[in-house]
């Protein structure tokens, strides 16, 4: 183990430079097939994106034009864009003068490429465009969605949904650095996963001040995958930690994120204790209305999160520290294809824990990991052999049939093996020179599969069968929670007859009840769920993770006593975390099908295009 430390150490000191990238870094890898992705970057490749959008409310669109920057090489002249329901009116050269294009027929799940005739010294081309109807990426909400007076919009562009509000090289083997000038109404904010140039400015026209529009300015100067060019726009006030950490969100929603939130800077610079510098400039966090479709989303400089993690005993921070650490695992150290999906996801997992465990001790952490194991195993019984692979065949799919635990808990079982391998400290260094050999590029399981080879002890571990085997291999890991195991005791007690009321549960945290309610045993009946309801009050929990384990054990018996609060949890919350199990345990009820058709014909104007189409995947299963 000693020659480990001798090789890592001086790339080590090479690489510890923090900010922007050397010009080089990104340009010195070839870009990577990606069968996700129409476009042509190994010809002409987009290097930077010059956007001027208006949001406009009343027609749930966006429109304005995209400036590329492009490099060429010698002799191609064509430059191919990914697209989805974009309306294409019109493209223009670098001289300014109209250019030739064609949208070509829709592929499957990919959209449809937009290709243009470039001419000799074309360094740029302008696209106006609108985004239209069936734009993925964006979700407008009404004022009695966003909760407030004003309607709001917010983007999500992971996994491939930037084409459908920014014609790009839309695959994350590209990275590019954007500016933006976006107007909006008054008096709602812009906000970007960017820097912020000035605030917001009046329009000016030629006919004098607009006075009911603002124009809001961003720049990005370090090179992003495009899923991360992220937008929100809405009634939303700020709320400063720390010189570089704020927390934004509705105004009567503000104040309790932020005390929700109030170890922001503390997180960052824990991560930086691990991980290395952050190298983003600002951590902002952006609590979106609760239509929001995941639990976070890493967009660089300004994570959007899900007002479903304010608990208000910040039990539930750990979604925070998985977003921060994207910083380095995801947007820093990209995945070149969706295939590599779990670089982004397993290593961030791993990284949140090391996170979570210098700031909250290591038995909250534990529970936490065995509570993510027993979840993998559980879903890998239902899974076909080739979701349960880490470095995933998508060819046909759509990335998001990849998602799934394997990509997060296998992934991150695969660095808890090389940390139990290597020790902490020769991990830690390993990690590190990972990260920062890699800064601002996109990476395959292929580039870690070298890079390990050369690091580890050989036969020291078989990365073949971890990242291309079926299932869990045999050296996984495996985590013991002593304050788990408390709470199986007192099941048994439980089941022994014990009254509800006579466990001991004083002090118990979220993650031990998550565990008692999800090791209840399969047969508890209603009456069972009824009491234990009336002990602990897990109907009116206003913890979403208790709550959402509660009304799927509900479901699951057919307790009546979930009743209401399950319908206005479904139409309220957009996460799809939540929706999918539940509607998932509402089809398998007898008459649960039409309920739950019934359900989200009402919620679902408040899903993401993505959730609903989900959800209505799940309704129409096996029926
Ligand atoms: N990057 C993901 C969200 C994502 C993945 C969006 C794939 C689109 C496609 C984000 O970092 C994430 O993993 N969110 C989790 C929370 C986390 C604590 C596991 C979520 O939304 O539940
Ligand atoms: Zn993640």
């Amino acid at each position: 183990m000693k020659a480990l430390i001798s090789v890592v150490t001086p790339l080590l000191l090479l690489a510890c430079g923090s900010g922007a990238p050397s010009s080089t870094s990104s340009e010195s890898r070839a870009i990577v097939k990606d069968e996700h992705s129409l476009s042509n970057p190994a010809e002409v490749r987009v290097e930077h994106i010059k956007l001027d959008l208006e949001i406009l409310f009343a027609e749930q669109r966006l429109k304005g034009r995209a400036i590329l920057k492009l490099s060429r090489g010698a002799g191609s002249h064509t430059l191919v864009l990914d697209t989805q329901a974009l309306e294409i009116l019109g493209v223009e050269g670098a001289d300014g003068r109209p250019r030739e294009w064609s949208l070509e027929p829709a592929v499957d799940r990919l959209g449809r490429a937009l290709r243009i005739t470039l001419r000799d010294g074309d360094d740029e081309v302008g696209v106006r465009y609108r985004t239209g109807e069936g734009a993925e990426a964006l979700q407008f909400l009404s004022p009695a969605m966003a909760g407030g007076e004003h309607p709001y919009l917010f983007t999500q562009g992971e996994s491939i949904l930037t084409r459908s509000w920014i014609p790009c090289q839309d695959t994350p083997g590209v990275r590019v650095t954007y500016d933006a000038n976006i107007i909006a109404p008054r008096p709602l904010t812009v906000l970007m996963s960017a820097d912020r140039r000035g605030g917001s400015r009046e329009l000016v026209q030629d006919d004098g001040i607009d006075e009911e529009r603002l124009v809001w300015s961003f720049e990005m100067t370090r090179p992003i995958p495009c899923y991360l060019i992220a937008l929100a726009c809405g009634e939303i006030e700020e709320r400063p930690i720390s010189e570089r950490c704020s927390v934004y969100a509705a105004p009567s929603l503000v104040d309790a994120a932020a005390e929700e939130f109030a170890d922001l800077e503390e997180m960052v610079s824990t991560a930086e204790g691990i991980l290395g510098p952050y190298r983003w400039g600002r951590y902002d966090l952006l609590v979106l209305p609760p239509a929001f479709p995941y639990g976070g989303m890493e967009n660089p400089t300004l994570t959007f999160l899900t007002p479903t993690v304010i608990a208000g005993d910040r039990s539930l921070v750990s979604v925070v520290a998985h977003e921060l650490a994207h910083s380095w695992s995801g947007n820093l150290v990209t995945n070149a294809t969706w295939s590599d999906f779990w670089l982004n996801e397993g290593f961030t997992v791993y990284c949140e824990r090391r996170i979570m465990e210098a700031l909250y001790g290591l038995e909250r952490v534990r529970m936490d990991e065995v509570l993510a194991g027993e979840g993998l195993e559980r879903e890998m019984q239902e899974m076909q052999a080739w979701q349960t692979v880490l470095h995933t065949n998508l060819t046909g799919k759509h990335p998001d049939e990849g998602f799934s635990g394997v990509p997060y808990n296998k992934g991150a079982l695969f660095l808890h093996r090389l940390e139990a391998l290597l020790g902490r400290r020769e991990f830690d260094l390993l990690l590190r020179e990972w990260f920062d050999g890699h800064a601002f590029q996109s990476v395959t399981t292929s580039d870690l599969e070298s890079f390990l080879a050369e690091r580890l002890p050989p036969g020291a571990i078989d990365l073949t069968d971890w990242f291309e085997g079926v299932g869990l291999p045999q050296d996984a890991p495996h985590f013991e929670s002593p304050a788990l195991e408390q709470v199986d005791e007192e099941l048994e007690r439980l089941a022994e007859g014990a009254a509800p009321k006579e466990l001991e549960t004083a002090g118990w945290v979220t993650a031990q009840w998550l565990a008692f309610i999800r090791h209840l045993p399969a047969d508890t009946d209603a009456e069972t769920l009824a009491l234990l309801d009336q002990a602990f009050g897990f109907t009116q929990s206003g913890n979403a993770e208790i709550l959402a384990a509660w009304l799927e054990r509900g479901i699951a018996s057919g307790y009546a006593g979930i009743d209401a609060r399950l319908e206005s949890f479904l139409i309220e919350v957009g996460r799809f975390k939540y929706l999918g199990p539940l509607y998932r345990a509402l089809v398998q009820r007898p008459g649960g099908r039409e309920r739950a058709r019934e359900i989200f014909e009402r919620a679902r104007p408040g899903y993401h295009p993505v959730s609903a189409g989900r959800v209505e995947a799940i309704l129409n299963e096996n029926g």
